[in-house]
């Protein structure tokens, strides 16, 4: 072996221990940012080495893709919303499965030419020196990736509110189980003949068991969904890396494989949901929800300012509502006038709050809230009887309690911040919308449950300057 590939060989070492790193580091909200320069450097490395293999070919069509790839990237990382993050993960999250597909695409083509060269057909993959290792898992990564591509796509549709957001029709799921079952054994006779049509038919098949899954998942079980075409993303790239024999592509695709189903797992806890009822099931709501009784009651932002003030512990629950009015500074500096008054603040963090994993945490720190201020829901949960006043903040979902009361309703069963135990609940909201399961909220009717109506940055802001009026600033 030259100098060359086994140079390029140690720096797929380095890039796969960058990439380990950058995620342990990711673990910690002190030290995620440089986690994710991390693994940036261990792409970067990657990507440089893998122009420095033998047989590289069209390099000014790489180099083309590269920078079209970056530039684009770049422009739209830069101007989404955070709170659009979910549809951007989603979409590239899907392009990382489709390129894992098309990496697929092209070698069983080539593996098709090499077996079907010549004037008389090479009997069979083996003969043309195949290994059938590598052709089976090229089909299976393309069978993956594919599914991830359009499934990450009619995902990335639904959250964005471009599609509605459940698509459901009699014997669906008998028709799903159809074409998936058609891919199989489509898949199976491209391994047999690799002859065209059947690559054709096997991808247009692979393309459809993506849209068919996706298309009845609606609702609150988007987010688990994302996080398994991003672990099967991971699981396309490392089988179709296992074809290229490239061994950046396998260690890359395994990580991304091992943390997404990892990611995948916790959602689903944290919803109380299993894997198999969010892909085939419909979440929740087979019958009629029960009726809220009683009425909102509107109170001032004097008054709750005034319970604030001589409150002796007062819980902030952040939800949605406060991502879309980037309301996160202004709630830094309400607390920081309560904590100078003596009264305990927390922080009350449901694992879902938000459109996408740890959302809230990176809006508290962005504007400096002490990561021990911030507590997870099984530790908050009991608190709330003895906490005079609980701050729900555009939080809606996450602090219903018909999730626990009515099994009819569509949230029946997904773990809730208990803010309904408190002894006061003040709930700041523009109005009467719902939450993203579009369902009513008992918290907001119950009886010592007041609501500060206005956008949450405007209403937190109002908060503050009465909190200084009764310090007499
Ligand atoms: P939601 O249930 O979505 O409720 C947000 C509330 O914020 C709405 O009721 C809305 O009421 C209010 N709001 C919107 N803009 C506002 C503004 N400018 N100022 C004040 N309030 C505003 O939020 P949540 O409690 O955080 O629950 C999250 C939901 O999203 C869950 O159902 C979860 O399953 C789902 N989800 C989560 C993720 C992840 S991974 N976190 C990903 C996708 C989906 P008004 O219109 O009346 O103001």
């Amino acid at each position: 072996m030259s100098w060359l590939p086994l140079l390029v060989k140690a720096s797929y070492f380095v890039a796969a221990l960058l990439f380990i790193l950058g995620i342990k580091r990711m673990a910690s909200p002190k030290t995620a940012a440089s986690g994710i320069r991390w693994a940036g450097a261990g792409m970067l490395v990657a990507t440089v080495a893998t122009f420095f293999l033998p047989d590289m070919h069209n390099i000014p069509l790489i180099l083309a893709a590269v920078v079209l790839g970056t530039v684009v990237a770049w422009w739209s990382g830069k101007r989404v919303a955070m709170t659009d993050m979910p549809q951007m993960v989603a979409l590239y999250n899907g392009l990382g499965g489709g390129s894992a597909a098309a990496i697929g695409a092209v070698e069983l083509l080539k593996f098709s030419a090499a077996t079907h060269a010549g004037p008389f057909p090479v009997d069979g993959a083996a003969a043309a020196g195949i290994p059938t290792t590598a052709l089976v898992l090229a089909v299976v990564g393309a069978l993956i990736g594919s599914i991830s591509l359009t499934g990450s796509v009619i995902a990335w549709a639904k959250l964005d509110g471009r599609m509605d957001k459940r698509f459901v029709f009699p014997g669906q799921q008998a028709f799903n189980a159809l074409v998936f079952v058609a891919a199989l054994v489509l898949g199976a006779l491209v391994v047999w003949g690799l002859d065209q049509p059947a690559i054709i038919g096997f991808f247009v098949a692979a393309l459809a068991v993506g849209v068919l899954m996706t298309l009845p998942i609606g609702g609150a079980d988007m987010p688990v969904v994302i996080s398994l075409y991003n672990a099967l993303t991971g699981l396309a790239v490392s089988f179709e890396g296992y074809v290229l024999q490239n061994e950046a592509l396998i260690i890359a695709g395994m990580v991304v494989g091992a943390a997404g189903t990892m990611l995948t797992q916790l959602m689903a806890k944290a919803m109380n949901r299993s894997i198999a009822s969010v892909l085939f099931g419909s979440f929740g709501a087979s019958g009629q929800a029960a009726e809220i009784s009683g009425a909102q009651k509107p109170i001032e932002a004097g008054d709750v300012a005034a319970m604030m003030a001589y409150a002796e512990r007062v819980v902030i629950v952040p939800g949605y509502g406060l991502a879309v009015a980037q309301a996160q500074h202004k709630v830094w500096e309400l607390t920081q006038v309560l904590l100078k008054r003596g009264v305990k603040v927390k922080f009350a963090i449901h694992p879902v709050a938000g459109r996408m994993p740890g959302h809230m945490n990176v809006l508290l720190a962005e504007a400096g809230v002490p990561y021990d201020l911030i507590a997870d829901m099984d530790d908050i949960n009991p608190e709330f009887p003895t906490t005079d006043v609980s701050l729900v903040i555009g939080a809606n979902d996450v602090v219903n309690p018909v999730a626990k009361t009515d099994p009819a309703s569509p949230i029946y069963g997904m773990p809730i911040l208990d803010v309904v135990a408190s002894k006061n609940t003040v709930v700041i909201k523009r109005g009467k919308g719902t939450g993203f399961a579009g369902i009513e909220n008992a918290l907001f009717y119950a009886d010592n449950t007041r609501m500060l109506y206005g956008d949450a940055a405007a209403a937190v802001g109002q908060l503050v300057s009465e909190l200084k009026a009764v310090d007499g600033h």
